[in-house]
């Protein structure tokens, strides 16, 4: 089995339909990723033992969806050297407003790359993952070179915008 490079975490399953669009881009770059639901507020312990050995594994990037207060990816970032790349979920009270701001404000000394909220952002994070990965390793390089041609011939196809 090719060993994940890429860890996806969620403070909740909740967070799984905005999250999935990570794993789905990530697929459709053939970067190997893991997924789990780990909170760093309701099982604070699991996810310092699951950070204590990831990079061991494989793990080269972190991206990390959180929601409300959202401390998910700053929590990662605190234990990690790896790049941390946060994305902000859409809560149902202020509409991620209070996950985009609680994630984008980490105080200097420990960054944490913040995404815009929802599957927007679940997908960039992953792109960035992919860019991050390309400086190491040229073949996610063609990759991510290979989905932006696709991308663009995919609007320049488009005969009329309402058809
Ligand atoms: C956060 O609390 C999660 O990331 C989720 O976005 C939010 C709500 O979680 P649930 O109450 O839906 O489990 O920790």
């Amino acid at each position: 089995m090719t060993k994940a490079m890429v860890s996806i975490l969620m403070g909740s399953k909740s967070d799984w339909p905005i999250m999935e669009q990570a794993g789905l881009t990530l697929g459709s770059l053939e970067i190997p990723f893991e997924a789990r639901v780990l909170s760093a507020h309701r099982t604070p312990d699991a996810l310092f033992s699951y950070l204590e050995t990831a990079e061991s594994r494989g793990i080269e990037i972190f991206i990390a969806g959180a929601g409300g207060a959202a401390h998910l990816p700053g929590v990662i970032a605190s234990k990690t050297l790896a790049p941390v790349i946060g994305v902000p979920m859409p809560s149902q009270a202020l509409n991620g407003i209070d996950s985009l701001l609680s994630i984008v404000q980490m105080p200097a000394g420990v960054p944490v790359g913040t995404m815009g909220i929802g599957k927007s952002g679940a997908t960039n994070a992953a792109l960035f993952a992919a860019a991050i990965l390309s400086l190491k390793y040229d073949h996610y390089r063609a990759q991510l070179d290979k989905y932006r041609k696709k991308q663009a011939q995919a609007i320049l196809e488009v005969a009329h915008p309402a058809g």
